[in-house]
């Protein structure tokens, strides 16, 4: 707790010592640095049940847990006309959005659901219409249920071939307008959520999950990943990538780690801990193969790629979309043992919740500064931190390509329902109209997208008011 007031103080420190009026504008970014900011389909769509969509593992999971789930959400499917000219109003070049498999797939493979096709391309073309690129990410930890039922997911390599097949289809039907795809949301925090942890679904750990095995699942699942990813990308660069001109990405959750004290301990600690979190990715995507220190920790649970799928993995990442929330200071001190390896015991330090600019700095120069592009929370102290940071991390060199704020409106969240409000727009859930309405935020970003400087100047005085009133 003391670490998360430290971080909220931090970032409020930076902005009212005046980080804002030594300024920077929209215009200090390159031409097609693209803002936007995004949802996912489990967390905006709602309509569950409606015109043929069948469950995703996280359907089943937010049912299993019993408090709510995403039956309505914030009913996108039925308002996304409506939320398409809050973007516009917003001034956003781009919005992020995912697919629901299982609405345009019902059983994960097979026919297609011409209600499911229809609806995305309805509103892909709504965004287009109206000047919003679109970013389409094919999986957002909503896999259909029934490939989980048939032969449990991710776990088989069967998943590979479908999850191809799939992106195969959403190619084909919406790659004339979209040029941008991201095939798996925050990879690492997907697999280590549902196989390690037993916290976001599937739900599989080996404490206090009804199945599961945190020792090997999760590297395994990881490894179908990797490798379903890279046999979508291989297709689109085969089939797609010369009639549509996109690229084909891969998202990580990245956290700026940095080491507690100046020891060489914690410096080791920290390396190791990113070699875990995103080298395990990271790594394979650029170079073809996982960091030695987790072969070495690893051992025997860790997958090997065989040559063929080193060369298929090496360079299929035509861009990472980094999602960064947290920081986290790293302490040389071992997590407790329960008995079984897992991966925390595996990354073998505490990682505790604290920067952006550090963490693009490190990909760029351990990683070839591979293309990323960025979302995370709303908070206008936030936002404008992060802005400034990644500005400072691109004038140094760092190949970031657009920022997309999480979440465009309050949505359904992963661990917390409702309750947590990450949006730019709060959405009223008791409302049966779920009214959205602008938060300051929204306000400020729209400010700064359209270089109101007036409107930023004056956010930026109510909330030092707000501040000297209140007693953090
Ligand atoms: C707004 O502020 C930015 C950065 O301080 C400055 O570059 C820009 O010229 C200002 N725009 C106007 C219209 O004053
Ligand atoms: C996990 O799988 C490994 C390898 O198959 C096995 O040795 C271990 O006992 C399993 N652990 C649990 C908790 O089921
Ligand atoms: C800027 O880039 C250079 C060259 O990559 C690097 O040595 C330096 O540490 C970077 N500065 C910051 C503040 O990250
Ligand atoms: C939310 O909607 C309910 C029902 O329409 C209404 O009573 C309530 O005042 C609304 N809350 C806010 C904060 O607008
Ligand atoms: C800036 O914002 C203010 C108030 O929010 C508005 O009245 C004004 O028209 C805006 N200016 C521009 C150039 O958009
Ligand atoms: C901030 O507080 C000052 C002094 O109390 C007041 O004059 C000013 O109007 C306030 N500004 C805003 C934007 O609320």
């Amino acid at each position: 707790m003391d670490r998360v007031l430290s971080l909220i103080t931090i970032f409020l420190v930076l902005v009212f010592s005046g980080k804002r009026s030594e300024g920077y504008s929209r215009n200090d970014f390159p031409k097609d640095f693209a803002f936007g900011s995004a949802t996912s389909a489990y967390q905006w769509e709602g309509a569950a049940y409606e015109d043929g969509r069948k469950p995703s593992i996280w359907d089943t999971f937010a049912h299993s847990l019993g408090e709510n789930n995403g039956d309505t959400a914030c009913d996108g499917y039925h308002k996304y006309k409506e939320d398409v000219q809050l973007m516009v109003e917003t001034g956003l070049n781009a919005f992020r959005f995912s697919i629901s498999w299982s609405r345009l797939i019902p059983n994960g493979r097979g026919p297609i659901n011409p209600k499911g096709l229809q609806f995305y391309k309805n509103f892909i073309h709504e965004l287009v219409t109206h000047g919003i690129e679109p970013h389409v990410t094919l999986f957002h930890y909503d896999l259909p249920q029934s490939l989980e039922d048939e032969y449990g997911g991710w776990i088989s390599r069967r998943i590979i071939k479908d999850f191809t097949a799939y992106a195969d289809v959403c190619f084909r039907e919406f790659g004339n307008k979209v040029k941008f795809w991201n095939t798996v949301n925050e990879a690492n925090i997907f697999t280590i959520g549902g196989y390690n942890d037993g916290l976001t679904a599937p739900g599989r750990c080996s404490n206090n999950c009804l199945s599961g095995n945190s020792s090997t699942e999760p590297y395994i699942v990881a490894h179908n990943v990797l490798l379903a990813h890279a046999s979508a990308s291989r297709l689109y660069k085969k089939k797609y990538k010369d009639m549509q001109g996109g690229s084909v990405g891969f998202s990580i959750f990245g956290i700026g780690f940095s080491p507690s004290t100046n020891s060489k301990d914690d410096e080791i600690s920290v390396q190791r801990a990113r070699d875990f979190y995103f080298g395990w990715m990271l790594r394979p995507l650029i170079f073809g193969d996982y960091p030695d220190s987790m072969k070495q920790t690893v051992g025997s649970r860790l997958p090997v790629f065989t040559e063929e799928e080193s060369q298929l993995v090496k360079g299929s990442a035509d861009f990472v979309g980094l999602i960064h929330y947290l920081t986290s200071t790293v302490t040389n001190t071992k997590p407790k043992f329960s008995g079984f390896p897992d991966f925390n015991t595996d990354v073998g330090y505490d990682v505790a919740p604290w920067a952006m600019e550090g963490v693009l700095e490190y990909i760029k120069q351990s990683y070839g500064n591979p293309p990323l592009q960025l979302k995370d929370t709303p908070r206008i102290e936030f936002l404008d931190a992060y802005i400034g940071a990644i500005l400072k991390a691109v004038r140094n060199g760092s190949d970031t390509r657009g920022y997309f704020v999480w979440s465009f409106m309050d949505l359904y969240e992963l661990l917390t329902g409702y309750d947590a409000s990450f949006g730019m727009y709060y959405v009223n859930f008791s409302d049966p109209q779920l009214k959205r309405s602008p938060k300051l935020s929204a306000q400020w970003y729209s400010a700064f997208l359209k270089g109101n400087n007036s409107t930023l100047q004056g956010i930026a005085k109510l909330q030092t008011n707000l501040s000297s009133s209140s007693s953090f």
